[in-house]
């Protein structure tokens, strides 16, 4: 046996482990990325040499796998309990007084924490290695979810420091808020319904049977309690200590004497939580004292020295005037409330979400119901509840609609989803003009056209699908109402200069279902031409990155349509490209071995094409500011933690024109932008 290709492992491991809790816990990360994925690399080529010493807790294990598992119930070793709630300080000063009666005239204090929305997990170490991840269940046993609370980067798969030989410490998996706009903003893209909330998609992502797939969600596991042996007598010390074991322990706590300060401490959150990154839905108060814990033991389902005061989620009372069913350009039937206007956390709502028809059943909602409506970190207010007791007697229940209200067909409903669809996408006018728009889209073919235009196209007859656009003239378009000589020529060469964009924008902009950005730039690169996606077989198609049944399925269908095909050869008659071109940028290694955050908008080029520039001349493009990193890449609105993290690193930063003279691209810039000159470091205050 080779002992030091053994050794190496070990070395390894122990390094991977540091390093991803620098990374996610500390959030100050040593390494690169790229660093970080060469050891990652070395490391599974050596255990895939090393079968015997295959470890459960490796930091090769944190990339999950596509292997669905139903999970197995098992028993919790403590059961989970829940909290008993309290909404005013009135509650808070029964709860104190029902522990003071117990505790006497002993000194004590409380803990306060902030309660976490997401999904509570109980964890298992035994000799620090991650045995076992639970979800709550039913308290008594729950799922076994460890490969997927493997791929989360705050759960420790080896502790760290002076831990105890057997664990069990519990916390909250909860996914921050810009992560969850960004999964939503990729789910709505690839026509996938949005999670109402960062709670439910957190909840949501643990559950996946795919841990591969888990690992690509932004979440993260906030630690709050131990029920097993801890080192002190105080709950507040083992959390510090939990924390030098290497879990993400928040440090937003603090101990407090009276409940006065308990509610101080409620009041200040009450507000400060909106600049947390996380949701967070109250308070939790604990009696500090282990020991006093024990003391006072539970009640059937909840702890008596704990206790959760629940902030109260803005919310609105108002009157449904009707529902709408708005159908979108995959034909997804979305109810939507139309109330009576009301002013919601600064703005006047007028309508909200009902979701689906799921939703709707559940609300048990009816027409001239009062309704209450939250904001959360939904894109729209939802309808939360319903006022039973202003109810109008004569009232009858609001039921979901079987057919189209836009063009009369039968809707279906597929098992398993909670939305209903019209199936007519050739001739339902919403469907037809919603692919026209996702076509013409910045991220698409970029063809200057506001909705009201394509409306007026589609209306008078002039584009029925997108291909259309390419046989429009200027004679045709002048005629139109709002159209002058000016925006008829403007329009004409947006549309010609769509035949310069590159392929992968035109394989998204054609709006294959469940094709997003991401989805068509890999599709692009690997096959290179439209011809090569369509011939490809359904293996083929998913043995392409992220590319898994559902779209391969769904690749397939749309060229099974003779009308689709129709209208990609019209699309390639007009010579739109409709495979890759060698690119046409500056390639060079002149940023070789360098990484570069970028931060901001930029005048020339979009974001992505940044990052390809970067790529294209070398160099690698890295999300966060680290120690390694070399440059920060600053445009308009650059975010000020980045510019921060920057300054206190000694990164250098340079603006849109010093990148392009660094690869030699010759691009004048107009007004200069907001960030400073080369090499310059800027002052923050
Ligand atoms: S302590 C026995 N602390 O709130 C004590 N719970 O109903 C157990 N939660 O399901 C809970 N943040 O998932 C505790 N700082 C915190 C919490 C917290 C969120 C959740 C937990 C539990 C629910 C209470």
């Amino acid at each position: 046996m080779d002992n030091t290709e053994l050794d190496r492992i070990a070395e390894l491991r122990e390094q991977l482990h540091k390093h991803n809790y620098n990374y996610y816990v500390k959030n100050n990360p040593e390494i690169s990325d790229f660093e970080f994925d060469t050891l990652l690399k070395e490391l599974q080529s050596l255990e895939a040499k090393h079968p015997e010493v295959f470890d459960p807790t490796s930091p090769t294990q944190r990339v999950g796998s596509d292997l669905s598992e139903g999970f197995t119930q098992e028993v919790h070793e403590y059961p989970m309990l829940s909290l008993a709630n309290s909404y005013s300080m009135e509650d808070l000063r029964e709860f104190d007084s029902r522990v003071r009666k117990a505790v006497g005239d002993r000194e004590f204090s409380y803990t306060c924490e902030l309660k976490y929305d997401g999904l509570s997990i109980s964890l298992q170490y035994k000799d620090g290695k991650l045995t076992r991840a639970l979800t709550r269940g039913d308290g008594i046993q729950g799922d076994n979810i460890t490969n997927n609370a493997k791929t989360i980067g705050t759960i420790p798969l080896q502790l760290q420091g002076n831990f105890p030989k057997e664990l069990e410490i519990r916390g909250e998996v909860v996914m921050p808020r810009a992560g969850f706009d960004a999964l939503n903003e990729e789910r709505i893209e690839q026509g996938e319904q949005p999670f109402a909330n960062p709670r439910n998609a957190a909840s949501g992502s643990l559950k996946l049977q795919n841990s591969r797939e888990v690992a690509r969600r932004p979440l993260q596991a906030n630690m709050y309690y131990i029920p097993s042996e801890a080192p002190t007598d105080s709950h507040y010390e083992n959390l510090s200590y939990a924390r030098s074991w290497g879990f993400n322990v928040p440090d937003l706590s603090e101990k407090c004497k009276t409940i006065d300060d308990v509610y101080t401490f409620i009041t200040k959150w009450d507000t400060k939580r909106k600049d947390l990154p996380f949701d967070t839905d109250g308070v939790v108060i604990k009696v500090d004292s282990v020991s006093l814990q024990q003391e006072l033991g539970m009640t059937a389902k909840t702890p008596r020295w704990a206790i959760a005061f629940k902030f109260k989620a803005e919310q609105a009372r108002t009157k449904l005037l009707s529902v709408d069913f708005q159908v979108g350009r995959q034909g997804t039937v979305t109810p939507v409330a139309n109330l009576e206007p009301v002013q919601l956390a600064g703005t006047v709502i007028k309508r909200a979400s009902l979701y689906n028809a799921d939703q709707m059943q559940v609300l048990g909602i009816r027409l001239n119901d009062y309704v209450y409506i939250e904001k959360g970190g939904e894109i729209i207010p939802k309808v939360v509840r319903i006022d039973e007791d202003a109810r109008d007697a004569d009232s009858q229940p609001l039921h979901f609609i079987t057919h189209c209200p836009e063009c009369g067909a039968e809707l279906i409903r597929m098992e398993d989803e909670a939305n209903y669809y019209c199936p007519n996408s050739k001739n339902c006018p919403p469907q037809i003009k919603g692919k026209i728009e996702h076509f013409v889209g910045r991220d698409a073919m970029n063809i200057a056209l506001a909705g009201a235009t394509i409306e007026q196209l589609y209306n008078v007859g002039l584009i029925q699908n997108a291909s259309d656009f390419y046989s429009l003239q200027y004679d045709d378009v002048i005629k139109l109402d709002r159209f002058a000589e000016k925006s008829s020529r403007n329009l004409i060469d947006s549309i010609q200069e769509s035949k310069s964009i590159p392929f992968y924008k035109v394989l998204y902009a054609i709006g294959i279902r469940h094709i997003g950005k991401a989805n068509a730039k890999v599709l692009a690169k690997k096959f290179k031409s439209i011809e090569a996606i369509q011939n490809a077989t359904l293996e083929e198609l998913q043995d392409t990155e992220d590319v898994g049944e559902v779209i391969a399925v769904s690749i397939k269908q749309f060229f099974q349509d003779d009308d689709n095909v129709a209208f990609i050869q019209k699309l390639r008659d007009n010579g739109v490209q409709l495979e890759e071109k060698e690119k046409q940028e500056a390639q060079s290694n002149v940023l070789e071995g360098k990484s570069i955050v970028i931060s901001g908008t930029f005048q020339k080029h979009s974001r992505d094409e940044m990052k390809e520039l970067i790529e294209a001349n070398g160099g690698k493009n890295v999300s966060g500011v680290s120690k390694s990193t070399n440059y920060l890449l600053a445009g308009e609105g650059i975010g000020p933690s980045k510019l921060e993290k920057a300054t206190t690193f000694g990164v250098q930063i340079i603006t849109e024109e010093d990148f392009y003279a660094m690869i030699g691209m010759s691009e004048p810039i107009q007004s200069a932008p907001k960030a400073p000159n080369s090499g310059e470091q800027l002052s923050l205050f």
